[in-house]
Order: structure tokens, then C-alpha cells, then sequence
């Protein structure tokens, strides 16, 4: 199966109002494969959206690529123009982001909204046309009574309903790879789980890269899971090797951390500590200062990714040493 998706060796650094350098990515790498589901994961403030946001090409002023590549469908996207990037969003590659209210535009009406991502790539659509295919994605995204739902405005809908205007507009030119950032994380789970079963039917051929900090929804939804701390990757595979075989300590914590039927009335596990801000990120493996495992290698050198079988890695120097 070939990649639609593939990092290799991507590094970015945030610069700071002074003009310090402070590396983020450190050496990304995945590939995600054509028509499948990837889940990446890690607590808030591990560079999940930046990583995202590489493949939008829409970086934060702060942000410099310093090494390594991303590219889509076999493009380099960090060798594209940016009216060339212009042509790849939206048909090659589009994002559902978290909060719907600061992407809609609250002074046009809905179905305005929709026939202009779908007119983008698509300028000589007759207006009867792009009418037929607005209503075609609002009831495609489960919005009833679309006729009438296009003349509304975003704050007559509600967060669910606005998601799933999110979603209509980022399938309307049926691009090879949807990216969806917490794009329920916000919603109450009823809607939530409704949104999620809209994805994964839109999903169909093409392929979702899912980002959340919520384990269970990538259980749920994704095929394969890459597992992110502080801008390194620590472990990745097929949700089914992760999830059940977990191999590194951040993993498992989070795994750990997990509510489930069984913990009711028992305390949930807390992996000790926060994620640290860019710059007090720490030599070697990042997750050390956190770690129950921590041996003196771990602040000194970062791990290598250790193959454990070919569905599952990790980066830790726990199975380093089994490997040896
Ligand atoms: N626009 C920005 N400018 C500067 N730093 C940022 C910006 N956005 C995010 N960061 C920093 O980059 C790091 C990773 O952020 P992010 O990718 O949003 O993480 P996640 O999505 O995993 O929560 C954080 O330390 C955050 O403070
Ligand atoms: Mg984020």
C-alpha cells in the first residue's frame, strides 16, 4: 500500500520574541498508509497540532523547519510555493480543527460557507449546480432539514451541528486525506460519538489522520497510533500491538490514566508531572524527568527507535538493552 502521508526526519524549532532557537519536532518519522486511520496522541503541549499544521503548510510565524521532510501523495510539501500549497488545501489535504466558531464566519449564512470551499476548487461551477452540492454535503454530514439549514447563520447552529459544518467544508472538494486536530474533543460525548461515526463513514477510500489527547477515541477510530512526547515520537504501530502491548513508559501511563469500567471507585493513575514548556525540554529521552524507568542514559542521549516486530516501535532504552 503506498503512503498517502510520510515524515521523514522532520525537525522544527520555535523562535522566541528575542530570537532564541528552542527545538520542538525532533526528528519526526511516520508514515501514514493510503485509506487508513492514524492516531497521534500525547498530552497537551506535545507539538501534535504543530505537526498537523506542517501538512497544512499553515506554521506559526514562531516556527522554522530545520530539517527533514513531509510529503503527500509523494509531494515535498516543504518545497511548494505557496500558491501551489493554495491548490493542495482543500483538495489534497483539508483540517477539521477543534473550535468551529473561530473557523466559521459568523455574518454568512452556512450554505454560503460550504459553496465557497466547494467553489475554490472548483471557480466555473453554475450557481444551480453549486446549490445541488451544498445541499448534497449538508445532508451527506447528517444536518437536517438542509434546505432550510443552509439560509442559517453559524450561531443558529449548535456545537455539534457546527462541526459537522466543519467537516462539510473540509470534504467538499473530497481530498485524499482529512486531518481532524480535537475536532470533538469540545463537544459533549453523545455528540461527540455521533461526530466521530460521521468520520469514520466520510473516511471511506480516503485516509484521516486523527489527532487527540483521548486514547480512547483512537482505540475507537484508528488503525495505527503514533504516541508523541514533547516533540519526539516514543512509540507507534498498530493500535491493536499499542494498545494491548504497550512498550514505552509514556504509553503505558497513559494507558494508566485511562478510565475504565473496572477503575470505577478506585483512583486513576496520573503520570507524575506536566509536559515542560519548549524550552526546558530536557537532553536525551524528554520523558525522563517523568519516568518510573529512567536509567543515566536516558538524559544523555536520546534512544534509538528500537523495532520490537514489524507492526511495532518504540524509542526506549529498556528494549535497547533486551535487543543487545
Ligand atoms: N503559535 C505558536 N507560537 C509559539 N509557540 C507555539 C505556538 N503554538 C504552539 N506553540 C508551542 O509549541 C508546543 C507544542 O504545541 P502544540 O503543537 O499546540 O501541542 P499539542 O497540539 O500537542 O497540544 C507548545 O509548547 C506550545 O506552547
Ligand atoms: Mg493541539
Amino acid at each position: 500500500m503506498p503512503d498517502i502521508l510520510r515524515f521523514d526526519n522532520f525537525r522544527l524549532d520555535l523562535q522566541d520574541d528575542e530570537g532564541r532557537r528552542y527545538n520542538l519536532l525532533d526528528d519526526i518519522s511516520f508514515t501514514l498508509p493510503e485509506g487508513k486511520a492514524l492516531g497521534i496522541v500525547g498530552e497537551s503541549g506535545c507539538g501534535k497540532s504543530i505537526t498537523s499544521l506542517a501538512v497544512m503548510r499553515l506554521l506559526p510565524a514562531a516556527a522554522r523547519v530545520t530539517g527533514g521532510s513531509v510529503s503527500l501523495k509523494g509531494m515535498d510539501l516543504m518545497s511548494k510555493t505557496p500558491k501551489e500549497m493554495g491548490d493542495i488545501r482543500g483538495r489534497d489535504v483539508a483540517m477539521v480543527f477543534q473550535d468551529p466558531m473561530t473557523c466559521l464566519n459568523p455574518v454568512l449564512t452556512i450554505g454560503l460557507q460550504i459553496g465557497e470551499a466547494i467553489r475554490r476548487h472548483n471557480p466555473q461551477m453554475a450557481e444551480p449546480e453549486l446549490k445541488a452540492a451544498t445541499l448534497e454535503l449538508l445532508h451527506k454530514v447528517g444536518i437536517p432539514n438542509p434546505e432550510k439549514r443552509m439560509k442559517n447563520y453559524p450561531h443558529q447552529f449548535s456545537g455539534g451541528m457546527r462541526q459537522r459544518t466543519m467537516i462539510a467544508m473540509a470534504i467538499a472538494c473530497s481530498p485524499a486525506l482529512l486531518i481532524a486536530d480535537e475536532a470533538t474533543t469540545a463537544l459533549d460525548v453523545t455528540i461527540q460519538a455521533q461526530v466521530l461515526d460521521l468520520m469514520v463513514r466520510l473516511k471511506e477510500g480516503g485516509s484521516l489522520m486523527f489527532i487527540t489527547h483521548n486514547l480512547g477515541i483512537v482505540a475507537e477510530v484508528c488503525d495505527e497510533v503514533t504516541v508523541m512526547y514533547a516533540g519526539q515520537i516514543v512509540e507507534a504501530g498498530t493500535v491493536e500491538e499499542v494498545f494491548l502491548h504497550p512498550a514505552h513508559p509514556y504509553t503505558k501511563g497513559l494507558l494508566l490514566a485511562l478510565p475504565t469500567l473496572r477503575s470505577k471507585g478506585n483512583t486513576l493513575y496520573n503520570i507524575p508531572g506536566v509536559v515542560p514548556t519548549v524550552r526546558n525540554f530536557t537532553p536525551g529521552c524528554r520523558y525522563a524527568p517523568r519516568c518510573d524507568y529512567k536509567l543515566p542514559v536516558c538524559s544523555e542521549r536520546k534512544p534509538a527507535r528500537c523495532v520490537l516486530n514489524d507492526r511495532h516501535h518504540a524509542a526506549c532504552y529498556l528494549y535497547e538493552e533486551v535487543m543487545a
